[in-house]
C-alpha cells in the first residue's frame, strides 16, 4: 500500500479512500481541489485529515501570502466540521507562514512526522494497557469504521494498538463493523487487517452489540475525531452502540487518538458539531435506490461516547480514565 499522504514534487498525493479496496493514488495541486478531495473522503480519518490540513497550507503558501493565504487556510479548515486535527493541521503550518513557503512546508511536515511517531507510541501503550485490563490473550478485539494506516499517516491509532498486540502474537481475532454508509470497515480497516495477516470478520453495524453481549469479545478498541475536555467522545457513528454493548458486558471500551485529536477547548460531546452529509449516502447503495421516491435519510457521520462509558483515552503521552 503506498503511503496515505505524501508531498511529491510539489503536489499532494492521497491513496482515494473512495475506491478501495481497488488502488488508487491521485495528485491534488490546488486547495479547491483538495478541499474536494477532503468533503468527498478521498482522504480521511482524523490524523489524516490534519496532515491534508498542514499540506494544503503549504500548497497555499506556494502562491498566496497574507490575507488570501489566511482565507486559503479558512477554506480547507472548515472543510469537514467534526475532526479537530484538520484544524489543528491548518493552524500548525500557518503559523509559519511569515518564514515563507519553505518554512511552512517545513511545519506540514513534522506534523505528518509526529503523527507516525504519535501512531507508534499509541499502539504500544494501548498493547500493554490491554494487556493489563484483559490479561495477555491473545485478545479477540472489536472495532469500528477505519483508525488504520489509511486514516493516519502511517500505522493508525487503534489498528497500530492491534498491529502491537499482533506482532506478540496476542490477537485472536479483530470483529470489524462493515461502517454504513461508506463502508470504511469492510473496504479499508479488512484491507488493512489483511495485509497484517490478523484473522478477522466483517459484521454488519446492528451486530455488533449482540456479538459483546454473547461474550465474543474481549475488548473495544476504536478511533476518535474529537475528544472533548470531559472526556466524550466524538468518533463514526455507530461508535455509541459499541460502547453501550461494551459497558453492559463489562469489557474495557478504549479509545486509541493522538494529543492532537484531544480538543480542551470544546467543553463537552453536546458542543461537539456533528457533520451531516447528503441522503443519497445512506439511500443509494452500490448505484441502486432502494427506498421508495420521496422517502429521505438523516445521515449524521459520527455520534458522542459519553466519557462514563470509556475505559480509557490511550494517547502518545499518557492513559487517560475520564470515566473513573
Ligand atoms: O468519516 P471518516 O471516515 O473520516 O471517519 C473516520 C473515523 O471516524 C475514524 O474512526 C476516526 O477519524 C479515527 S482515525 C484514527
Amino acid at each position: 500500500m503506498p503511503p496515505t499522504i505524501a508531498w511529491v514534487d510539489g503536489r499532494i498525493e492521497l491513496v482515494d479512500q473512495t475506491v478501495l479496496p481497488a488502488l488508487r493514488v491521485v495528485a491534488v495541486g490546488t486547495v479547491e481541489e483538495l478541499v474536494d478531495a477532503i468533503r468527498r473522503l478521498v482522504v480521511r480519518g482524523a490524523p489524516a485529515l490534519g496532515a491534508a490540513g498542514a499540506l494544503g497550507v503549504a500548497l497555499a503558501a506556494r502562491t498566496l501570502d497574507g490575507t488570501e493565504l489566511a482565507a486559503a487556510a479558512v477554506k480547507l479548515a472548515e472543510a469537514r466540521p467534526t475532526a479537530v486535527n484538520l484544524g489543528y493541521g491548518v493552524q500548525r503550518a500557518l503559523a509559519a507562514a511569515d518564514r515563507g513557503p519553505d518554512a511552512v512546508l517545513a511545519a506540514a511536515l513534522d506534523v505528518l512526522a509526529e503523527d507516525v511517531a504519535a501512531c507508534h507510541a499509541i499502539g504500544r501503550r494501548g498493547a500493554d494497557l490491554l494487556g493489563e485490563l484483559c490479561g495477555p490473550g491473545p485478545l479477540r478485539l472489536h472495532t469500528h469504521c477505519n483508525a488504520g494506516a489509511l486514516a493516519c499517516v502511517d500505522w493508525g491509532t487503534a489498528l497500530g494498538v492491534v498491529r502491537s498486540l499482533h506482532g506478540e502474537g496476542r490477537v485472536r481475532y479483530v470483529v470489524a463493523d462493515e461502517t454504513r454508509p461508506l463502508l470504511q470497515g469492510s473496504r479499508i480497516t479488512a484491507v488493512e487487517l489483511a495485509e497484517m495477516g490478523v484473522p478477522h470478520r466483517v459484521v454488519v453495524d446492528g451486530a455488533g452489540p449482540s456479538i459483546i453481549a454473547r461474550g465474543l469479545v474481549d475488548a473495544v478498541v476504536v478511533g476518535a475525531d474529537r475528544v472533548a475536555a470531559n472526556g466524550d467522545v466524538a468518533n463514526k457513528i455507530g461508535t455509541y452502540p459499541l460502547a453501550l454493548a461494551a459497558a453492559r458486558a463489562g469489557i474495557p471500551f478504549v479509545v486509541a487518538a493522538p494529543e492532537s485529536t484531544l480538543d480542551p477547548a470544546t467543553p463537552d460531546g453536546a458542543a461537539i458539531e456533528i457533520e451531516e452529509r447528503a441522503a443519497e449516502e445512506v439511500l443509494v447503495v452500490g448505484g441502486v435506490r432502494f427506498t421508495p421516491p420521496g422517502t429521505s435519510a438523516w445521515n449524521p457521520a459520527f455520534d458522542v461516547t459519553p466519557a462514563d462509558l470509556v475505559t480509557a483515552v490511550v494517547t502518545e503521552n499518557r492513559v487517560w480514565r475520564p470515566g473513573a
